[in-house]
């Protein structure tokens, strides 16, 4: 069975989806995406294997990457959604799904 290509934009409640993926059986951490560096940072010495982006638009050409846990700030959940699907990737968002 393949496993899936996880990537996780957004690294602070980002940070247990990533332990997530990393423990699942189904999954392969690829990549994480933030514009924070030492947020970065700390994720790249927990999972060294994974590639680092700080830019979105990056991550999304990744076609390794199957799947993206959108964790970043409330307001920001649906539109960068929408662009990972327009792009062809499955997203699992972080509640809430969206606030007006
Ligand atoms: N923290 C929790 O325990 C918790 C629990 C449940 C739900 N949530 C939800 O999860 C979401 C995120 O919460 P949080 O506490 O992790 O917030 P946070 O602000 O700590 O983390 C958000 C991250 O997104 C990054 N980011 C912002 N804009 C970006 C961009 N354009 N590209 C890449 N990265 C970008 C920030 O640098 C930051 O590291 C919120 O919707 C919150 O309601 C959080």
């Amino acid at each position: 069975m393949k496993k899936l290509g996880y990537a996780v934009l957004g690294l602070g409640i980002g940070m247990a989806h990533a332990e997530a993926a990393e423990a699942s059986e189904y999954a392969d951490l690829v990549a994480a995406c933030d514009i924070d560096e030492k947020r970065l940072e700390k994720f790249a010495s927990i999972y060294p294997n994974a590639t680092l982006y700080r830019d979105f638009e990056e991550l999304l050409k990744d076609e390794r990457v199957d799947i993206i846990s959108i964790c970043l700030p409330s307001a920001m959940h649906a539109d960068f959604a929408v662009r990972a699907m327009e792009a062809g990737k499955n997203v699992l968002v972080e509640k809430p799904l969206d606030i007006i």
